[in-house]
């Protein structure tokens, strides 16, 4: 049956009901538009289907190849993409050694320290090149180190983590950093799954106001490790305070070293980056998947570079003038490709702030950016809504002065988009809200800041060679403007996607490519479509909404319900500040929502605000949404990179076992919210 044929008033499994409102579009002012990058509007057409995959060509060509490449891209494998194919080129090389004939002396790095008494460190590009020389010395002659083996990192928000992953790179090492903010054990995980025999970790590291103790977590995941039976050689310890000591741990004899002493044999080393073929992996990024054994995402060295500078050029705006503040941790995908590799192959000067942004007060973020002059600015919704509960008025205490701003890694609710656009963006940024995942190196869609207008909540149009498609469960295409949502997906592959699952292809195929796969034999990229496991709905300008994951919809009687659309509706009551919605057994309806919300600071929960929360999402979708319950809770149990923990308070909703909830931001959180739901439940089937 045809999706015409269908009766559309009944809503199937495989469609996604949507309830949104169109937003208005915002444009970005004449003085952006002026200085942009990309104000060619035709790079669409240069980027289309019919051009691919020599569209592609344009990007490669930011770089500088040691052999240029014969074949744009590689099928012979699918779905296992190969770019770039015969090229030969480094990434160290592209991020350092190429921009000292012209800008040695200026800053590659702006390291920013969180305790506010010490100076910021302005590394230049001479100086990144010194001491990636340096360190490349160190792993090729002490560790014995060479191309194509893998090495653990497990480092803080430090200039010492680009510095180790970019003298990796050039010697073709695959680098695996592990966010500094996990714990011995999970890093073991990791260890064993990359087969790394080097540790290279920190001594300490500030976090709210704390000098942690950071080695400790390296003896805990070297002694996970031997329990796997896999041996860990060498860790090498990189000091906060070089030549001091800051952690409490024994250093073990003949396995732990002080890289600051290893450094005094190797002063004025220089190390020739060696060339790598295009495809050979860069680095791994596991992806911190709420269930099952975490993934390592296995990146390319040209494909992926290439793809990381065009995006950084004409979706960051990012010119070598600019100072680009990207607040992620170098811990995720978003650090790698937007605070390293894509702004220093760029020869930008991009930012690396060590600690929380709310220290040592809810303007700090405002003063770094006054200071270093910053005038692009990236952040996740996570942040912008704590930055927004601390206050509208802290931004404008400033004196800074964005263009550009860029919002990722979940969808952002309007209310807060516009919040970010008038308070932080001073009403003068142009903003670009862009999604992709850490499978995808770089953005899948945004709108390019010059040329598409903004709309909040949506993160736009596929960026240039990204052509999104939304398919039905039964792979129905549902087109644009039906108002109907499904399984986002993307037509063709693009060179920043990751090549495999570090060993693993099998899960690589079956969870990316399976489902949609037109014929499991074919060659042609065209039958390989990739799944990106978000549910999105297109509207009618081609403009994309994504709802959240797929696995996250709830399903009320039949009708499937984003969590996004539900959170957002809440949003709009002037006193939430922050929402999360997760779906609730339901003898009829199947499932049904209950609802979980974080006051605005000042105000205190009460009967009248639930309702009035309950109310607006009636009011903003309908009924069918109406939630269970509306919690009211001090806080929600977040992941290290601030994402909220739905599964978490699903279980409490449900009354089932959380699980381990050891590697949350805010473990105590759990307990506090299990006790309150537990309470009013129990009180209420008593009465
Ligand atoms: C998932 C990927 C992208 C790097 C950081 C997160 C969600 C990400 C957006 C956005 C709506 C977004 C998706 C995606 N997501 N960016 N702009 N709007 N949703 O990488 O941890 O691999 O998470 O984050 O659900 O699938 P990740």
């Amino acid at each position: 049956m045809s999706l015409k044929e269908r009766d559309v008033s009944e809503t199937s499994e495989a469609e996604i009901a949507v309830h949104w409102g169109e937003e208005e579009y915002y444009y970005p002012s004449a003085k952006f538009i002026a200085q942009a990058n990309m104000t060619d509007p035709k790079v669409f057409e240069r980027f289309s289907l019919e051009n691919f995959p020599n569209c592609f060509k344009e990007y490669a060509d930011l770089l500088s190849w040691y052999e240029y490449w014969h074949t744009t891209l590689d099928t012979s494998d699918a779905p296992c993409w190969k770019w770039f194919v015969g090229g030969r080129i480094n990434a160290s090389y592209n991020c350092i050694d190429r921009h000292l004939a012209k800008n040695k002396n200026k800053t590659a790095i702006h390291f920013v320290p969180e305790p506010e008494e010490e100076r910021t460190d302005h590394i230049t590009y001479q100086e990144l090149y010194v001491r990636v020389n340096e360190f490349a010395a160190i792993l090729k002659d002490f560790c014995g180190l060479k191309a194509g083996d893998t090495v653990t990192l497990h480092m803080p928000m430090v200039a010492e983590l680009p510095i180790t992953m970019l003298a990796c790179a050039r010697l073709g090492i695959i680098h695996s950093q592990v966010f500094g903010g996990f714990s011995g054990k999970a890093c073991s995980d990791r260890i064993v799954d990359s087969s790394s025999n080097v540790l290279i970790t920190m001594d300490a590291y500030y976090r709210n106001g704390q000098l942690i103790d950071h080695k400790e977590k390296a003896d805990i995941a070297v002694a996970e490790a031997a329990k796997e039976k896999h041996k860990v050689d060498k860790v090498l310890v990189w000091q906060r305070y070089p030549g001091t000591y800051s952690s409490q741990t024994p250093m073990v004899q003949g396995r732990d070293f002080f890289v600051n002493d290893l450094l005094k044999d190797y002063y004025g080393a220089r190390v020739d980056p060696v060339e790598m073929p295009a495809e050979a992996p860069l680095f791994l990024m596991y992806t911190s998947g709420t269930t099952g054994k975490p993934k390592g995402a296995q990146h390319s060295t040209g494909g992926y570079l290439a793809y990381v500078a065009g995006t950084s050029k004409y979706i960051q705006d990012i010119h070598p003038e600019d100072v680009y503040w990207c607040m992620a941790d170098i811990g995720w995908i978003t650090g790698h490709s937007y605070i390293v590799y894509g702004p220093l192959s760029l020869c930008a000067s991009s930012v690396i702030y060590e600690g929380v942004p709310t220290y040592p007060d809810a303007g700090r973020p405002w003063r770094i950016a006054q200071n270093l002059d910053v005038n692009i600015f990236h952040t996740a919704p996570t942040a912008i809504r704590a930055l927004r509960k601390a206050g509208p008025d802290e931004p404008l205490k400033y004196n800074f002065h964005f263009k550009h701003m860029t919002t990722v890694g979940e969808p952002i609710e309007p209310e807060v988009w516009k919040w970010y656009y008038q308070s932080i963006g001073k009403g003068e940024a142009a903003i670009v809200d862009t999604w992709w995942q850490t499978e995808n190196g770089g953005f899948l869609c945004s709108t390019i800041p010059a040329i598409n207008p903004m709309k909040p909540g949506s993160a736009g149009p596929g960026v240039p060679g990204i052509h999104p498609i939304v398919y039905d469960d039964d792979g129905n295409v549902v087109p644009p403007g039906s108002g109907k949502a499904g399984n986002i997906c993307i037509q063709n592959p693009w060179p920043g996607s990751f090549q495999t699952i570090w060993h693993d292809r099998d899960r690589y195929v079956s969870q990316y490519y399976e489902t949609y796969c037109k014929d499991p034999k074919s060659k042609r990229w065209q039958d390989w479509p990739y799944k990106t496991g978000d549910a999105a709905v297109v509207a009618e300008d081609g403009y994309v909404r994504i709802l959240g994951r797929i696995d996250d919809v709830i399903n009320v009687s039949g009708h499937r319900l984003g969590t996004k659309e539900i959170e957002s509706a809440a949003l709009i009551v002037a006193e939430v500040a922050e929402a999360a919605v997760v779906p609730v057994k339901h003898e009829v309806k199947g499932k049904e929502p209950d609802l979980y919300v974080v006051l605005m600071p000042g105000h205190t929960p009460s009967d009248d605000l639930a309702k009035k929360v309950q109310d607006a999402i009636v009011t903003e979708i309908g009924a069918i949404a109406r939630p269970r319950m509306v919690w009211i809770v001090a806080d929600m149990p977040k992941t290290r990179s601030g994402k909220i923990m739905r599964r978490v308070l699903s279980a409490i909703s449900n009354g089932t076992e959380v699980g381990d909830v050891m590697t949350l931001a805010n473990p105590e959180i759990v307990s506090e919210i299990t006790k309150m739901v537990k309470e009013k439940l129990g009180s209420a089937k008593r009465s």
